[in-house]
């Protein structure tokens, strides 16, 4: 009995099963319990040329005067990558709104849906909703729910930058996200 217990645990030791579904951008994080993921991966939102990934779909009578188009709103089915580059690893899709919803200061109101296609995380997503005040270095948003994997996921979001064209808007975003599910 004890050595096939013995037997179980070098077994086990040597099959770490939540170390082989990592995944370059998406790692599973030991917390002690509850399952936690980090995700890193790049957002791609093109608002300029012949295909657009975010579209202008309203805006206010007020909207083209204001200095950061407030009331703008925007439908956006924007790539996720693994790495900077556009064509690198397609991950997955950020689809829903965002809008423009800063007076005072430049800030998007972001309710997106975040769903992966890479590996054991395909067919699951997570709903982000918060400001993102996309001048800033560093935005947070909430993981506010999830889908599959994530179901029941709540966390949060990190945005940086990675690349911005002024003359466009349009814009590479680097996300580092945690998630407990
Ligand atoms: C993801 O799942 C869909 C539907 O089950 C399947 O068609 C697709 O090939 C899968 N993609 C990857 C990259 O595994
Ligand atoms: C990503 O976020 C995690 C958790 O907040 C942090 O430990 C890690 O240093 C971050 N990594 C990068 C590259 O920002």
């Amino acid at each position: 009995m004890a050595k096939l217990a013995l037997a179980l645990l070098l077994i086990s030791m040597a099959m770490p099963w939540a170390q082989t579904q990592d995944l370059k951008w998406a790692k599973r994080l030991d917390s002690g319990g509850q399952p936690t993921t980090n995700l890193q991966f790049y957002f791609h939102d093109t608002v300029s040329g012949k295909t657009p990934t975010a579209v202008r779909v309203g805006q206010a009578s007020q909207t083209e005067k204001s200095p950061t188009l407030f009331g703008a709103l925007l439908m956006a089915d924007d790539p996720l990558t693994e790495g900077p580059d556009r064509s690198s690893k397609l991950v997955g899709r950020a689809q829903g709104l965002y809008g423009s919803a800063g007076q005072e200061g430049f800030g998007l109101i972001m309710a997106l849906s975040y769903g992966f296609c890479d590996g054991i995380y395909n067919g699951s997503s997570i709903s982000v909703l918060g400001l993102n005040q996309a001048l800033n270095p560093v935005r947070e948003m909430s993981v506010v729910g999830g889908t599959g994997v994530f179901r029941m996921a709540r966390g949060y979001a990190e945005a940086r930058t990675h690349w911005f064209d002024p003359a466009t808007g349009d814009a590479i975003v680097a996300y580092n996200v945690t998630v407990f599910h």
